[in-house]
């Protein structure tokens, strides 16, 4: 594997390889580390489907609303090194905060259809406008023929979905399914923030969410939804951010079955003070 620090000599690297054959694909998954078998899954896919897979590893002050979750955000570069050798990863992306965010550079403000205000986003202000900005440059510096996102932050593939349509990048989203610890809690870097106990216990979560989907044929979605709610809330030490029923694409808020072709129920629980995040794709 290559590692490469600087965006201008992956720039010209890709280009090598683009010039030396014409049908050479590029698969970028961009991550911000402390990877684990969720990021492994997203490489296993590009390398499955492309000569060449770009990993990037950044921690992107950008999308970071609290300087003291981006101060303990983990950081073993490591460990990452290893993983990504195994998978199979031909090049680490690993830039310095100024090659990414130039002195000259202007923070973009993209217009993302509201998808960047609702759900995480009115929990997060301006997270969705900082993840626009660091995938923007990443898609300039790479021109990645596709881009892996994991369904784990479903609203992000929708705001990249967006992004693409408003930049006309010529990459295609590709989205891979969620990966689960045995018990069912969805993998996350901040899942090692949870006590061990806490971790197991974790699993209502998901649990509530299959749950909901078994319900909805009785119930219907609205029922499900304060059902599922209450079942969480009902879980010592768990407060429910959010629990909604939402259009895939729009992400509205829908209240029946067939209020849209495609819906998926978001969550996101604080759990032993960790802001635990999943969703379950309805129909
Ligand atoms: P990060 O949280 O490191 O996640 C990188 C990618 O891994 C994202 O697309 C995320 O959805 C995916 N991922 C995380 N856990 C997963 C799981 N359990 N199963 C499947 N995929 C999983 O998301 C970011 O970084 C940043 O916002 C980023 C896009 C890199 C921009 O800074």
């Amino acid at each position: 594997m290559n590692i490469i620090k600087s965006s201008k000599a992956l720039n010209r690297y890709l280009n090598t390889i683009r010039e030396g054959d014409s049908k050479v694909t590029i698969g970028f998954i961009p991550t911000m580390g402390a990877l684990h078998q969720g990021h492994a899954s997203l490489i296993d896919e590009s390398v499955k489907n492309n000569a060449c897979t770009v990993c990037s590893i950044f921690v992107n002050p950008t999308q970071f609303g609290d300087e003291a979750d981006l101060d303990k955000y983990p950081r073993p570069i490591e460990k990452d090194i290893k993983l990504l050798m195994e998978h199979g990863c031909s090049i680490l992306f690993l830039p310095a905060y100024e090659d990414v965010y130039p002195k000259n550079y202007t923070h973009k403000e993209f217009e993302l259809n509201n998808l960047d205000h609702k759900i995480e986003g009115a929990s997060r202000p301006g997270h969705f406008q900082g993840v626009s900005n660091v995938v923007s440059r990443f898609f300039d510096i790479i021109e990645p023929t596709y881009a892996y996102f994991g369904q784990k932050d479903f609203q992000q593939t929708a705001v990249v979905r967006r992004l693409i349509e408003i930049c006309k990048y010529e990459t295609t989203l590709k989205i891979v399914p969620i990966k689960r610890e045995p018990h069912g809690l969805a993998m996350s870097s901040r899942n090692v923030r949870l006590s061990d106990k806490g971790r197991k216990n974790a699993a209502f979560i998901y649990k509530s969410l299959t749950q909901l989907r078994d319900d909805v044929p009785e119930l219907g979605l609205k029922e499900s939804v304060s059902k599922a709610k209450q079942f969480i809330s009902a879980q010592k030490g768990a407060r429910v951010d959010y629990l909604v029923a939402v259009d895939s694409k729009t992400l509205e808020e829908v209240d029946q079955i067939d209020d849209a072709e495609s819906i998926a129920v978001l969550t996101v629980v604080e759990y032993e003070g960790v802001r635990l995040l999943d969703n379950i794709i309805l129909k």
